[in-house]
């Protein structure tokens, strides 16, 4: 099933057919000469899982590992923070309340993914000015694996109020910090396992090389054991050797799996000896995400504001994303020792968080000029667009007694 865009684009969805740069069309899946190579040394296919990661993090092809994605209205796609100010700001209070929760000490906000920088400028901007005393025992730590993102990001941050360096997950697993993490629109970027039901079997799904130079999904061998427990335990097969038949899925019928997510964070609470993790991704519930309606998955590429279905056109120019599951996103967390502090849709993270209150400020006589007030008007509205922004979710996880013990407060009702 073809399904619509959830990442918030600038323009109107465009769907392949549609590209006014003409790319579609049979030259769209021409793998370029670097896929031909790796492919045919590969023996002419490789999991769907091997493709993502080399498109998007491979350091002289990959679309991240380039820094060729901009992120940004006038990029490739825009996030919340990208749209102005208001997300950090927003944000800022919550992080302050967990930095606090710590007590005395250094601490850190570690960001992962950080992208254009825009979240971390804006957060070390909001708390050294709304909270001095605890900006001066902060230091911004940056987990970014791409290096043409990095690069970016150190011209961003250049000169703000807060010391800051870049680690990999090593050097923190080396010297755990205390502190917040945050990953905003990170872990969709995680390389996921796509697998094909063929109406008897489970398979994983292949990126293959046709003798015309084209590339092609294809379907692969019946999925390994590990995929095959986390169909089982998504009620997507029976347990046991039989391993099926699915009631009502089709042949045909994909979707993803995340095996990089326990990993993923596995390494983030062995940087983290206590605090909290802030997840802000697109998320479903496992009914939602598996149902037998989204029957090609929840992949998504995009490019110059536009979206595509087609993940396999132009290696390396466009993002891949696929949402995450909200069950295999809280069973891997518990299984890489966090602990769960509750989710909701950022629309009513942010209202909890005084958003009808920044709005009400842009009303007051001396708040800027007219245009600056409509732009931030408009920006507020859109992250808790409930057709867009407002339906991403925000997922906390925490460690340690000090910041598990009292429900976030983008959880609580606002204050009257
Ligand atoms: C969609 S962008 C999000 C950027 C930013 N957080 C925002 O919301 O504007 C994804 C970012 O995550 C980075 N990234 C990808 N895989 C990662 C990983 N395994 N760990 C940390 N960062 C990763 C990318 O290089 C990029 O900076």
């Amino acid at each position: 099933m073809a399904h619509g865009s959830d990442r918030v684009l600038m323009d109107s969805l465009t769907t392949p057919s549609e590209s006014p740069d003409g790319r579609q069309g049979p030259e769209a899946t021409l793998a370029p000469a670097w896929l031909v190579q790796r492919l045919q040394a590969a023996g002419g296919a490789v999991p769907f899982r091997t493709f993502m990661e080399w498109a998007l993090h491979d350091p002289e092809h990959g679309a991240y590992g380039t820094g060729r994605l901009r992120v940004g209205p006038r990029g490739d796609f825009a996030t919340s923070p990208s749209l102005g100010p208001a997300f950090g700001e927003l944000l800022a209070p919550q992080l302050a309340e967990w930095l606090q929760a710590l007590g005395p000490g250094p601490l850190a906000l570690v960001e992962t993914g950080p992208g254009e920088g825009d979240l971390a400028r804006q957060l070390a901007a909001a708390l050294a000015l709304g909270w001095p005393e605890l900006a001066a025992r902060l230091e911004l730590v940056l987990v970014e694996p791409n290096a043409g993102m990095a690069a970016r990001q150190r011209q961003r941050l250049a000169g703000g109020p807060l010391p800051v360096r870049w680690c990999d997950w090593q050097e923190l697993a080396a010297r755990p910090l205390r502190g917040v993490m945050l990953a905003h629109e990170v872990l969709d970027a995680l390389a996921v396992e796509r697998l094909v039901w063929d109406g008897a079997l489970w398979r994983q799904q292949l990126v293959a090389l046709e003798a015309t130079g084209d590339l092609v999904l294809a379907p692969g061998a019946p999925v390994a054991d590990w995929a095959l427990g986390q169909l089982v335990a998504l009620d997507l097969a029976a347990a046991g050797p039989a391993a099926g038949p699915v009631p009502g899925r089709p042949a045909g019928w994909c979707s993803e799996l995340h095996p990089g997510l326990e990993p993923w964070l596995g390494a983030a609470a062995a940087a983290l000896s206590e605090g909290v993790l802030l997840v802000v991704d697109y998320a479903l519930e496992a009914r939602r995400y598996y149902s037998l309606q989204r029957s090609s998955g929840t992949l998504m590429a995009y490019q110059g504001q536009q979206a595509s279905p087609d993940p396999l056109r132009q290696p390396g120019h466009w993002d891949l994303t696929a949402h995450l599951c909200l069950e295999s996103l809280e069973r891997a967390a518990a299984a890489a020792g966090w602990q769960g502090l509750g989710q909701c849709r950022q629309g009513q993270a942010l209202l909890a968080l005084d958003l009808a209150g920044a709005l009400h400020g842009l009303q007051q006589p001396g708040s800027g000029d007219l245009a600056e007030r409509l732009a931030r008007r408009e920006a507020l509205l859109r992250l808790v667009d409930p057709a867009g922004l407002g339906e991403f979710r925000w997922i906390a996880l925490g460690r340690g007694a000090a910041t598990c013990a009292r429900t976030p407060r983008f959880l609580r009702e606002p204050e009257g």
